[in-house]
């Protein structure tokens, strides 16, 4: 059994607390957290060691790795003072808020040798492993567009300057923090890391001081493009829905979290894979956990963890490698937007320059001519069809 110590028992916190505690390798025997109330009812009900310092919970409880879990603002701090002191180190999503700061976090974990792996947990989905493979293993050809996708209702009523850290930037919120960094690991897992972001649009619908949609455009090393759209104020979806396409010279993948839809062009086959729709669905795809909670994804990326710990680690899970290659695609994201046009809220009227007198007498001169080309057209064909009745 490995002793996991948690920080930050908030709404993930909850879910990994629960999964540890069922887990057959892993034994969660600390909590931390900030609030003295959580950590009250964490030693009532359960009868763990708590701690409202992390250092002195990693320095007192005798951990062989953590599971943080804390507003995204605190995981480079908390993570590096895991790592430091020698702990394999699971951390919730996204890494941190600075591409730089992930590698670093990478660079100490690479150097101590320790397990490292970020919340990420549609990887441990079977459709979207699935789809990996497929792509890997060349069953549509060569890759030349690749869509992610992801809708929901996290934030469905105007909000002002923000009561909880997912409404301030500087925590980590934001749908493009907080919600596109799931999509674009999933495409960087499926697809690869795109070398260039050519384009981004950040929106509001209902917030003030972050974002509710993301839109951006990616090109890839090998000349594919890479197309982004995910809002966190659709009201059409009860949960998230994320989904990802990959169009290849050979056919084309769909996956969401119930199938692998793969469509092979005409002469072309994979495996028992014939040309036409092969649809695979997520019960013939996803092996079961020994305890479930919320979804299989949740206990299966712990069980990788568990696995990592006994230095056995598949690359599939990610690392805080990869997940320092999806933070750097967000702060792209970021700033393709800021050196763009200052965003519109949905529903603003658009605001347009009135044209300037030569462009009026342009546009009358141009629409004068074509007037009165089409009225003589008119006079020759009433005229021509005239003269066919008479004679
Ligand atoms: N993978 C997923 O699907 C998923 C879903 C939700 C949240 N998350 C991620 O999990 C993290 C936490 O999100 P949440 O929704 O659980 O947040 P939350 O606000 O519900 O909970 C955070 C908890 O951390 C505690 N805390 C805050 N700062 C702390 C500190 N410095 N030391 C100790 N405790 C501290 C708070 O008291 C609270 O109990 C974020 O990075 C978020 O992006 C991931």
């Amino acid at each position: 059994m490995y002793r996991i110590g948690l920080v930050g028992v908030g709404k993930m916190g909850v879910s990994h607390l629960a999964i540890a505690q069922a887990h057959p390798k892993l034994d969660c025997v600390a909590v931390c957290d900030s609030q003295a109330f959580v950590l009250a009812g964490i030693r009532s009900q359960l009868g763990l060691e708590t701690y409202r310092s992390f250092e002195t919970m990693i320095a007192e409880a005798n951990l062989d790795g953590v599971i943080i879990s804390t507003p995204t603002s605190s995981h480079v701090t908390l993570a590096k003072q895991a790592l430091v002191a020698g702990l394999a180190v699971f951390v919730e999503k996204p890494l941190t808020l600075s591409a730089a700061d992930s590698q670093e976090l990478a660079a100490i974990a690479a150097e101590h040798n320790l397990a490292n792996q970020v919340g990420y947990h549609n990887r441990f989905i079977g459709t979207f492993r699935e789809t990996q493979r497929l792509v890997e293993a060349g069953a549509i050809g060569e890759v030349h567009h690749i869509d992610g996708r992801a809708f929901g209702q996290v934030i469905t009523q105007p909000q002002g300057g923000g009561r909880t850290w997912r409404a301030k930037k500087a925590e980590g919120g934001g749908c493009l923090h907080d919600y596109a960094c799931h999509v674009i690991d999933l495409m960087n897992f499926v697809a690869g890391t795109p070398s260039e972001i050519t384009g981004a649009r950040l929106g509001q619908v209902h917030s003030t001081a972050v974002e509710d949609t993301v839109y951006a455009l990616f090109n890839y090393p090998n000349g594919a493009v890479g197309t982004l759209e995910t809002n966190w104020s659709d009201e059409a979806y009860r949960k998230m829905t994320t989904s990802v396409t990959v169009y290849g010279t050979h056919g084309k993948i769909f996956a969401d979290r119930q199938e692998c839809r793969l469509f092979l062009k005409p002469g072309h086959s994979f495996e028992k894979f014939d040309s036409g729709w092969n649809i695979r669905y997520i019960t013939e795809l996803q092996e079961p956990v020994s305890f479930y909670l919320r979804g299989e994804e949740y206990s299966a990326q712990l069980d990788h963890f568990a696995e990592a710990l006994a230095g056995n680690p598949s690359p599939e899970a990610g690392t805080f490698a990869t997940a320092a290659d999806a933070d750097w695609v967000v702060e792209q994201i970021a700033a393709v937007h800021a050196s763009g046009p200052a965003p519109v809220a949905t529903g603003a009227p658009a605001t347009v320059e009135p044209p300037t007198k030569d462009q009026l007498v342009a546009a009358a001169k141009h629409y004068g001519a074509q007037a009165v080309g089409s009225a003589k057209a008119l006079a020759n064909a009433v005229g021509t069809k005239l003269k066919g009745l008479r004679s």
